[in-house]
């Protein structure tokens, strides 16, 4: 059996290396590394890809939110609604504004903003809501909207765990996420179900005049070379990343198909289990399994039990992982916001017990079948 690993980049490369070598070598044979054709190519390509007007690379997740948040014309003190049960990137870059994260809870199957603590949570000075697309299963995007036009706030995508996850509207229309809220993000980090060879990130949005600012943003505030109308970053995505997206833009498909083949031969695997929850699916989201995460259900001392878990499945050669084993209102880094105390139910539930086991296009059944046989090894203990 081939080792397992949480992500095989490596077999997914040797599969398009030859496309992949190619690309990179015309990159630099044409010495266009920054900004170059092969960026255009790209942002124009997942534009299509999405359905989205505009799509600006730039260097990685984190800035892409970042950016969006600056375009948005947020003012210190100004209050951004999120789950707690996210990656730190999320409510980081809120904070970093001087602006202030207002966490709530999630839903306990999906995993995404739970609409009525977010409803619940809206004040004078809410401005804007950051709903998370996490382990690839999108938010609530259809009562989030609404909620955002009852009191008149900006939705930002985080995308970054679902990029070409199709949202499907109870009018029967079908949108990617990302391009539902006023601005989407997403992050091209080498794990991400479009991942480069390194950093890269791109922010989408349909709106003119927001995607122009945001362009100008990522770009030190220039509107044209050396004239700078607003305080900027710079944030860039490689000219040679964006050739290799451009690659596996056009398998990302495939790939999904593939991890969601994963997640089906674990499903059945974990059928019915009394102690295991597999991944929902809400019929208003495709899955795309950036993680396939269970929830370990009705066992005493649940994050011990996990833990046991994760080493028993160590032993065996078999990487597990816990996303994330601390939420955001309990990170120290958010302890001047006097969030640590919050009430958190399932946010505090879920963190005890969830728990992501190896996902990837690169599974066979050989691999699929020995993680599943051990994680029931050891439930069954
Ligand atoms: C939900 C979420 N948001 C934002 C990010 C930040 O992306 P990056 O690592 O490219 O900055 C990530 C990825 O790590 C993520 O998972």
């Amino acid at each position: 059996m081939r080792p397992i690993q949480m992500v095989d980049t490596k077999t997914q490369y040797q599969k398009i290396k030859a496309e992949v070598d190619k690309a990179v070598i015309d990159v630099m044979e044409s010495s266009a590394f920054i900004n170059g054709k092969a960026v255009q190519d790209f942002a124009a390509g997942l534009s299509h890809y999405l359905g989205a007007k505009h799509t600006i690379p730039c260097a990685n997740g984190t800035d892409a939110l970042q950016i969006a948040m600056m375009a948005l014309g947020l003012q210190p003190g100004d209050e951004v609604i999120t789950p707690s049960f996210t990656y730190v990137a999320t409510t980081e870059v809120i904070a970093l504004l001087q602006l202030t994260p207002v966490f709530v809870e999630v839903d306990a199957k999906t995993f995404c903003i739970d609409p009525v603590s977010l409803e619940k949570a809206i004040t004078p000075k809410t401005k804007a809501i950051v709903p998370v697309h996490l382990y690839g299963h999108a938010a609530p995007m259809e009562e989030i909207m609404a909620i955002a036009k009852r009191h008149n706030l900006f939705v930002i995508e985080d995308n970054a765990q679902a990029i070409g996850c199709e949202y499907n509207f109870s009018d029967g229309a079908k949108k990617k996420t990302g391009v539902i809220g006023d601005i989407g993000t997403t992050s091209f980090y080498p794990s991400k179900n479009l991942g480069a060879f390194g950093d890269g990130g791109a922010i989408f949005a349909n709106d003119d005049e927001l995607a122009a600012k945001m362009k100008m943003i990522a770009n030190h505030g220039q509107s044209k070379q050396y004239y700078h109308d607003v305080v900027g970053c710079n944030s860039r995505l490689d000219s040679i990343q964006a050739a290799i997206l451009n690659i596996k833009l056009k398998h990302l498909d495939e790939y999904i198909v593939a991890r969601r083949a994963a997640a089906d031969y674990y499903d059945k695997a974990f059928a019915n289990h009394p102690k295991i929850r597999t991944p929902f699916r809400a019929a208003y989201s495709q899955h795309v399994f950036h993680q396939y995460t269970l929830i370990l259900d009705g066992v005493d001392n649940p994050a011990e039990y996990r833990n046991g878990l994760k080493q028993f499945l160590a032993d065996h050669s078999i990487p597990a992982m816990i996303y994330y084993p601390v939420p955001g209102h309990k990170q120290k880094m958010f302890e001047q916001f006097n969030v640590a105390s919050q009430v958190m139910p399932v946010t505090d539930w879920l963190t005890e017990r969830v728990i992501s086991l190896p996902i990837h296009t690169e599974l066979d059944e050989e691999q699929l079948s020995f993680i599943s046989t051990k994680v029931l090894e050891y439930i069954k203990k």
